[in-house]
């Protein structure tokens, strides 16, 4: 029997033990604040955003919910973040990738205090994570390790196959794989768009992590028996629903659910984990800037 990896579960689970967090953490007199901003009519990073909200609003995190003009000069979020890194109140802070192609992203991630970078985007975050010491693990990447926890699968000695090299998940899931860490341990391939017999590479994997952006280019055919398979793509294509369309994963589920010992469903597998890392980011956030110890799930 293949297992479905229950992203919804995990992060309910996860959400309650916030709750405890955060109460403690109203004791000493520290509210956890995120605040989200964002520069996009993209109606994928709107519904991302919103679900932010939502999800913040549910645990007692306050939300403060930015958004700026897409033709607006990027001067306005430079000096947005500014205003919310002076903010004492503000615990986090989250730019919605992507931002409008007149805006330096890169300008964007630097300006964040890293102390406040609650997507773990900053270089110096970034440096850390690779260095073995994170401050904010990426919350994709996090959410796939306590997935992979969950279902018992220790990633020490296996070969662990990443399928996308982006900052936000393919870069940092590597990282976290290969750290000498539980949850770590595993012989890490990275794969991209120029990776050459994509299936040879993909066939070796007990654990495959599609985090690509194709629509269903990982099927049961490039698959070995028995693979753990993490599916992080949300790709919007054309269908006759209500929408007008459906998500759809990288990993074609029917023809891999054949093939993997477990696997994760989109939606509802690795897309709740995420947000749910975001608030677990924003509630350290909090406690570090509070100086108060708090158990997180
Ligand atoms: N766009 C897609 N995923 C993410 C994310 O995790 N964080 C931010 N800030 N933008 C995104």
């Amino acid at each position: 029997m293949t297992e479905i990896l229950d992203g919804e579960a995990l992060a309910a689970e996860v959400r309650e033990g916030l709750v405890a967090a955060i109460e403690r953490l109203a004791d000493a007199g520290a509210r956890p604040t995120l605040a989200t901003v964002l520069m996009s009519e993209d109606p994928a990073s709107e519904t991302y955003v919103s679900m932010k909200q939502d999800d913040c609003a549910e645990v007692g995190i306050e939300a403060r919910d930015i958004e700026i003009d897409p033709d607006a000069p990027a001067g306005e979020l430079y000096d947005t973040v500014d205003d919310l890194n002076a903010d004492p109140e503000v615990n986090g802070v989250l730019v919605q990738m992507p931002v409008p192609d007149h805006v330096d992203k890169r300008r964007v991630l630097r300006r964040i205090d890293p102390a406040k970078d609650v997507d773990g985007f900053h270089p110096e975050n970034v440096g850390r994570l690779v260095a073995g010491d994170a401050r904010f693990k990426p919350c994709t990447p996090h959410g796939i390790q306590k997935l992979l926890a969950e279902a018992g699968v220790d990633p020490e000695g296996k070969d662990a196959v990443v399928v996308g090299r982006s900052d936000i998940v393919g870069k940092p899931m590597a990282n976290l794989l290969m750290q000498k860490t539980e949850g770590g341990n595993a012989t890490v391939t990275v794969c991209h768009s120029r990776t050459d017999d994509l299936a040879a590479k993909t066939r070796g994997a007990d654990i495959l992590v599609a985090a690509a952006g194709a629509p269903g280019m990982i099927d049961g055919d490039m698959l070995s028996e028995g693979a753990v398979v993490v599916d992080v793509g949300v790709n919007r294509v054309d269908a006759d629903t209500e929408k007008g369309y459906e998500l759809v994963g990288d990993v074609d589920f029917e023809s891999a659910r054949e093939k993997a010992r477990a696997i994760t469903p989109v939606p509802g597998g690795v897309g709740p984990m995420t947000r749910a890392m975001l608030l677990y980011n924003t509630v350290k956030a909090t406690a570090q800037d509070a100086g108060v110890d708090v158990d997180l799930p």
